[in-house]
Parts: C-alpha cells; sequence; structure tokens
C-alpha cells in the first residue's frame, strides 16, 4: 500500500504542512511508536488491537464455524464494530450475501426477515459486552422470525461475544457455537477478529490473505516517512491542526463504500474527545462528484480528502457508438473512465489549493482490504497519541447506551437527563 501525502503540502494546499512542520513531527511520531510499541508487547488493552494479524487463527475460526459452513446467507445481529467489519470485509470480497441487522427500525427489520429465506440463513449474533439493547432486541425478533417459520434457530445460529454476560450464557444454554472476541480489542478494532471474519468463514471464503494482508502493513518503523498508516495519521492530525477539521473519505469503487462507514466510526469514536477530532465525512467516487465534490471545491476550506484508489480493477469494455459525441468514450473501459474521473477529481482539489491525501492498493481483495483496514486503524492510534486523547474509549457512546436502556428499563441518570430537555417547540 502506498499513502501519497504531496498534495497536502504547504506549497499545494491551504490549509496544508511544510515538510519542515512535518519534519518536527516525525520526532513526535517516533516518541508516539515507542508508545505503540510497548502496548503491543504488553498487550495493552487498545493496542493489542494492533497483534490481530499475528494473534488471530483463521483456521480456528474456519473450524469453529464448521457446523453451519457454506451458508447460503449469513444475516450478522450487531451493531457499530460488532457489524461494520463484517460488512465491510464482505462488500470487498463481493458478497452481498452477507447482511447486517444493526439498526432498530421496525420496517427495515420486518422486511429483511421477511425477504431471507431462514432455512437457508445463518444468524451471527455479535456482542462484545453482549449487552447492548439494539442487538439483543433483533436478535429476539430474528429469534421469532425462525420459530414462526418452523425453522430450528438453535441449529443455524453462532454467537460471537465476551467471555461472560447474556449473550454467552444464551450460548452455553442452547449449546451454540460461540467465538470469544479476543481481549483487550475495542469493537472499532476488531474487524481483523472473530468479529468481522466468522461471517465470512461461513459463507465459504478462505479468511487467511486478510490476515495475511494486515501482516503486510504490521511492520511499523518509527517515522512517517517509513510506514504509510502513520504518514496518514500524522498528516490527518497535522492538517486537523492547521483547519482541516473535516476529513471526508472518498473511495474510488463501489466495493469499498461500506468501508468509509467503518473508517467514520473509527475515526470519529476514536478521536473524537475532549474538543478535539475531525468529523468524518462520507462519500464515493465517482457518484459523488456529482453532488459533495461543489463543497469540497469551494466550500469553506476546512476539509481533508482522503482518496482511496485499487490500482487494478475488473476490466468492461465500452461499446463503440455511432453517436457523434460519445465517440470519445467507445473502445475504452469503463476501469479507464472510473480511474480518469479519480485522476481528474484529485487535479482539480489541487488547482483549488484544496489539500488531499491518495491512499492506493493493489486491488480490492482480501489481501487488499486487510492492508487497508490495519492501515487506517495504525493511522488512527498513531493519532490518538498526537491528540493526547484515549482512543480505546467512547464515553459518549455508553452514555447514550445506557440512556436508552434506562428510557425503556429501570430509569437511571443517564436516562433521567433526556427527561430535562430544553424544549422551544414550534
Ligand atoms: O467501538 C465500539 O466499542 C462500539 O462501537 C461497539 O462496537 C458497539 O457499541 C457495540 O458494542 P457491543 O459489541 O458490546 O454490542
Amino acid at each position: 500500500m502506498k499513502i501519497d501525502i504531496g498534495n497536502a503540502l504547504a506549497d499545494v494546499a491551504s490549509p496544508g504542512v511544510s515538510r519542515a512542520a512535518l519534519d518536527r513531527l516525525d520526532d513526535r511520531v517516533e516518541a508516539c511508536h515507542d508508545r505503540i510499541e510497548r502496548g503491543r508487547r504488553d498487550d495493552e488493552f487498545g493496542y493489542a488491537a494492533l497483534n490481530l494479524p499475528e494473534t488471530t487463527d483463521p483456521e480456528a475460526i474456519t473450524e469453529a464455524v464448521d457446523p453451519v459452513a457454506g451458508a447460503e446467507y449469513v444475516l450478522v445481529v450487531g451493531i457499530g464494530g460488532s457489524a461494520l467489519g463484517a460488512a465491510t470485509l464482505a462488500e470487498a470480497l463481493g458478497d452481498s450475501r452477507v447482511l447486517t441487522l444493526d439498526n432498530v427500525d421496525p420496517r427495515e427489520v420486518s422486511e429483511v426477515l421477511s425477504l431471507l429465506p431462514l432455512d437457508e440463513t445463518v444468524l451471527n449474533v455479535v456482542s462484545r459486552s453482549g449487552t447492548t439493547a439494539e442487538t439483543l432486541a433483533n436478535f429476539l425478533v430474528a429469534r421469532a422470525a425462525f420459530e414462526e417459520a418452523d425453522v430450528d434457530w438453535t441449529d443455524r445460529t453462532v454467537v460471537t461475544t465476551g467471555d461472560s454476560g447474556p449473550l454467552r450464557d444464551l450460548a452455553d444454554d442452547h449449546d451454540l457455537p460461540a467465538l470469544r472476541v479476543p481481549d483487550g480489542v475495542p469493537g472499532r478494532f476488531s474487524a481483523l477478529s472473530s468479529v468481522g471474519l466468522v461471517p465470512l468463514a461461513v459463507r465459504g471464503h478462505d479468511i487467511a490473505p486478510i490476515l495475511d494482508g494486515a501482516r503486510d502493513a504490521a511492520d511499523l518503523s518509527g517515522s512517517l516517512y517509513e510506514t504509510p498508516g502513520y504518514a496518514y495519521g500524522a498528516v490527518a492530525y497535522a492538517l486537523d491542526a492547521r483547519g482541516a477539521a473535516v476529513n471526508a473519505m472518498l473511495p474510488y469503487a463501489e466495493s469499498l463504500d461500506s468501508f468509509g462507514e467503518w473508517f467514520a466510526q473509527l475515526w470519529a469514536e476514536s478521536l473524537g474527545k475532549d474538543g478535539l477530532g475531525q468529523l468524518p465525512a462520507r462519500a464515493l467516487g465517482a457518484t459523488d462528484q456529482h453532488s459533495q465534490l461543489q463543497r469540497y471545491r469551494a466550500g469553506p476550506a476546512n476539509t481533508l480528502v482522503t482518496f482511496v484508489r485499487p490500482r487494478e480493477r475488473t476490466s468492461l469494455p465500452i461499446p463503440e457508438t455511432d453517436v457523434d459525441d460519445l465517440a470519445y468514450l467507445g473502445g475504452t473501459g469503463m476501469d479507464d473512465l472510473i480511474d480518469a474521473e479519480f485522476e481528474a477529481t484529485e487535479a482539480s482539489l489541487a488547482a483549488a489549493n484544496r489539500p488531499s491525501v491518495r491512499v492506493e492498493l493493489d486491488r480490492v481483495d482480501g489481501r487488499g482490504i486487510g492492508e487497508l483496514l490495519y492501515t487506517m486503524e495504525v493511522a488512527c492510534v498513531l493519532a490518538g497519541e498526537l491528540y493526547g486523547v484515549e482512543t480505546f474509549t467512547q464515553p459518549a457512546v455508553e452514555w447514550g447506551k445506557n440512556a436508552t436502556r434506562g428510557l425503556i428499563g429501570e430509569s437511571n441518570e443517564e436516562s433521567a437527563a433526556v427527561a430535562e430537555k430544553t424544549r422551544l417547540v414550534v
């Protein structure tokens, strides 16, 4: 994987970062690297996630799901870090039969459950804590749908959870295949563990290349000029400090659309603390050239655009045409067109002095997505060190979870605060 930060330099972009400032920042990167390496060595909470390429055993996962392997559909019931990793990996592998039930929108849940052939579907219920209201509610509704359809859910359910809690008890009570969420790995950093990999293994994918790809990026050096993840994390941090409060993730591949969602969670939930952190925006190339690009090029100069592009794509020729005005398209390929769109957009931002970073992977496949996710995790951990925030906690998210539980169950401090909301109704 290569990361090109040239278009984020101060002589190209505003806000931009000068080479001299980057060189100075590199001294801090070295100190942060030492901290990260210590955390990895001691398997400290959060830092342990960067050991997953070594500690996740793909064969053990494949073996554990053997009783349900080869299912036509997998329905992942989880939310946040317990859903987005699997969704991102499945999309990158081109598997549209891994579906996710994360939101608790009654219409969506009913529709998904009524459309799926439940006798050909495996439920993968995922919750690190085993207590998340959305996940448990979706599971209870899905289980009822299986029962109504006369399909034995106990034959078709795999649980991924911590060592204890309601989901672990459920798995024990019904003798369900149950995989452990590894210790020390926060939800949004768990894609490369059982959390992200089980659904793919159930669908019969070889999950080893995903971890191989991550391993390709796991050898970190203490300089941003040598480690792509550090280059990205350091530049995003430096640009934020100079006014780029928004980070627009713009992959040029439909198969990386969910990656944008995964990145948004990683960046916002890890770094949005103490009044700091970039706001991640989600976009997709080339679609959003006809939408958000206007804002990125000509709106407030507060946005870093992060391009992600695969160097190799499937080719799809565009047929020759007898329409004169369209002749320029004929004989080229759809792959040439999307690459031209990417190059044009990147140049268009540079021409308007707007900063961007180019992230290039060889191709969108298991190895490529493993490397991309791992590199962005490294970037995020480094940025967290530079900001000086607690990257691996999510107190604001926990507040909302508690308030929800309080509102629908036994009231608590957070739910009492909901009742005190100031109102000005028009
Ligand atoms: O990153 C996180 O910690 C969160 O997004 C969690 O993944 C999310 O809240 C779901 O939590 P759990 O896996 O405990 O159900």
